[in-house]
């Protein structure tokens, strides 16, 4: 059986119709590589990276830019194997997700963060690129005015009250899980953070558990406030549960403790037999779904 189901972040503004093509067309590459005969690595990759490479979205080019104006991008892929790879903080390069798979497939570790992650991209030739798209600059300008505009000592001091402001600006994180004829599940995620971030923040993205998650019976991508995802570690405690239930069923089970811990997120899952669960805790969250049966979805909103 062949599925994927992909999102573009979950958030507080309904986007602009645009935003269900750039959806669309994510969902379609991923699923023209099961359809060839591709790996669910491979299509979660290629589905990921046509998000990368939109403005759109936060992550690739479009990521959101720092407190001090620069990009860094956090990314994590997993396997049904439980063969991960993630990087953190990792800068210049096109594609974030193909770096951790990267980390994956051809190096012993499976988390480099920072200069060892470029040092990786590097080394295996991904050409240097300039990931700050013209909307996400202006869109930092009107932030910096907005949020630190005579508090400098702002990102020192009151972070919390600061970035659970901010994160209702924008949430953009872009994700994948895929199921191919092998049975075997991929599950990705890929993120520029959150606006005016420390330099050196790592949200939930790239890790493994958190953001990302993959076994034998499902997989799952999260988005959203990462600082709340990594407490409750939101990938893995919705894919354990599919042990037992089908993936909507599980995150029955979940969405009163997300909810009660106030956790602005959203997440999908696919399981090994294709059937797909999705949540949000915000008012919409961006998803697209392809499954060989003909069942198929791309919304801007999912659900109530
Ligand atoms: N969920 C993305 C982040 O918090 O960085």
């Amino acid at each position: 059986m062949k599925a994927i189901i992909v999102h573009g972040g979950a958030g507080y503004d309904l986007p602009p119709p645009e935003f269900a093509d750039g959806i669309k067309k994510a969902l379609d590459a991923g699923y023209e590589v099961l359809e060839k005969g591709g790996s669910s690595v491979d299509a979660v990759e290629v589905a990921i990276n046509v998000m990368e490479d939109d403005p759109q979205f936060d992550a690739g080019y479009g990521s959101f830019l720092n407190l001090f104006g620069e990009v860094e991008m956090d990314a994590s892929i997993m396997k049904s194997d439980y063969s991960c790879g993630a990087v953190a903080s990792v800068k210049n390069i096109q594609h974030p997700i193909s770096l951790a798979r990267k980390v994956m497939e051809e190096t012993e570790h499976v988390f480099v963060v920072g200069e060892g992650a470029n040092l990786i991209a590097e080394a295996l030739g991904f050409p240097y690129f300039d990931p700050i798209a013209p909307s996400s600059k202006k869109k930092w300008e009107e932030m910096k005015e907005k949020f630190i505009k005579g508090e400098k000592k702002l990102a020192y001091g009151k972070l919390r009250d600061f970035y659970l402001k901010k994160i209702s600006e924008g949430l953009g994180t872009v994700g994948a899980v895929a199921l191919d004829d092998n049975g075997i599940i991929a599950s990705g995620t890929s993120t520029g953070g959150i606006h005016l971030k420390l330099p050196g923040r790592v949200g939930d993205t790239p890790i493994i558990g958190a953001g990302t998650y993959a076994t034998p019976w499902a997989g799952a991508s999260s988005t959203g406030q990462g600082e709340c995802i990594i407490k409750i570690t939101l990938a893995k405690r919705v894919v354990d549960l599919i042990e037992k239930y089908k993936p909507q069923e599980a995150i029955t089970h979940v969405i009163n403790f997300v909810k009660d811990m106030k956790c602005l997120c959203g997440l999908i899952a696919l399981d090994r037999e294709g059937n797909f669960g999705i949540f949000h805790t915000t008012p919409f969250i961006r998803v697209g779904y392809k499954r060989e049966d003909g069942a198929f979805l791309v919304t801007n909103k999912y659900g109530g």
